[in-house]
């Protein structure tokens, strides 16, 4: 049935209403209130509507896109190191850039690794390695490996704890893989290379903030607009690593 503005479908088995293009659900009577919030949220997300629009894994792709456009952080050509890589649409849009599937024939051919301790599915032009758990000597030897001595110019990290909702817990443990992040970019990165790490605000985030201008010559805190407004992550953006020598 649809009124003026409105028409019924289904998503998923939820039966939603798009009233002047947003997905509203309609029977949600059963679920629990935490799916029925989730539910809410997804379908009322004008970036998970464009993620699908524009073929990316997840809405995250939107916060790489802006953080790149504001930082200029990703070219043609660069090694890209991708921590906390699944589902895979911070991958998507490295390929992209760097021109790691070599779509672009005029310009110079990129690569980019994707890792996470889950299943990650192939991901056209980057070379993938799930079930890796990013902070082990195992992955890190195994990544190493397929570098094969390469330097690299990027290393991404957005991991994610599961979060417990103990903030200071989940703070500590999201800051721990940044810096497992950041201990892997400082032996594998060229001079001049870009360090960005997700994390969620908190006691030590002016710590690894100053950390990082021990070894690089730009950083900067930024909260793309994909950033959910309830949540307090934010993605310190390190540019020109100055080498270990300093
Ligand atoms: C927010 S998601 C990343 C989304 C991804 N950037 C994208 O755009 O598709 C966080 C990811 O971090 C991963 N992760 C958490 N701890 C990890 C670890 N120790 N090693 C590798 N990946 C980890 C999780 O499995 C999860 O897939």
């Amino acid at each position: 049935m649809t009124t003026l503005g409105a028409s019924i479908r289904y998503i998923r088995g939820i039966c939603t209403s798009s009233v002047l293009g947003r997905e509203v659900p309609t029977n949600l009577k059963g679920r629990k209130t935490s799916s029925q919030l989730w539910l809410h949220r997804q379908l009322s997300d004008p970036y998970v509507e464009k993620a699908k629009m524009e073929n990316y894994r997840c809405r995250s792709a939107f916060k790489l896109l802006e953080l790149n456009q504001k930082h200029l952080i990703l070219s043609p050509g660069m090694t890209v190191v991708d921590c906390g890589a699944a589902p895979g649409s911070w991958s998507q849009v490295a390929v992209h850039l760097t021109n790691a599937n070599g779509m672009k024939a005029e310009s110079p051919k990129g690569k980019v690794f994707a890792i996470d301790r889950s299943q990650i599915y192939p991901i056209d032009g980057a070379i993938v390695l799930g079930n890796s758990d990013f902070t082990t000597k195992e992955t890190q030897d195994k990544l190493r490996e397929r570098l094969a001595g390469e330097l690299v110019d990027v290393v991404l990290s957005d991991m994610a704890p599961n979060a417990t909702g103990v903030r200071n817990m989940d703070h500590d443990n999201i800051v721990a893989l940044a810096y497992a992040a950041l201990q892997f970019a400082l032996e594998v990165s060229k001079l001049d290379a870009s360090f960005v790490a997700k994390i969620w605000d908190g006691r030590e985030s002016k710590e690894i903030e100053n950390d990082l201008k021990r070894f690089y010559k730009n950083v900067k805190i930024s909260r793309p607009a994909a950033t959910r407004t309830e949540s307090s992550e934010k993605f310190l953006v390190a540019k020109g690593f100055k080498g270990l020598k300093y």
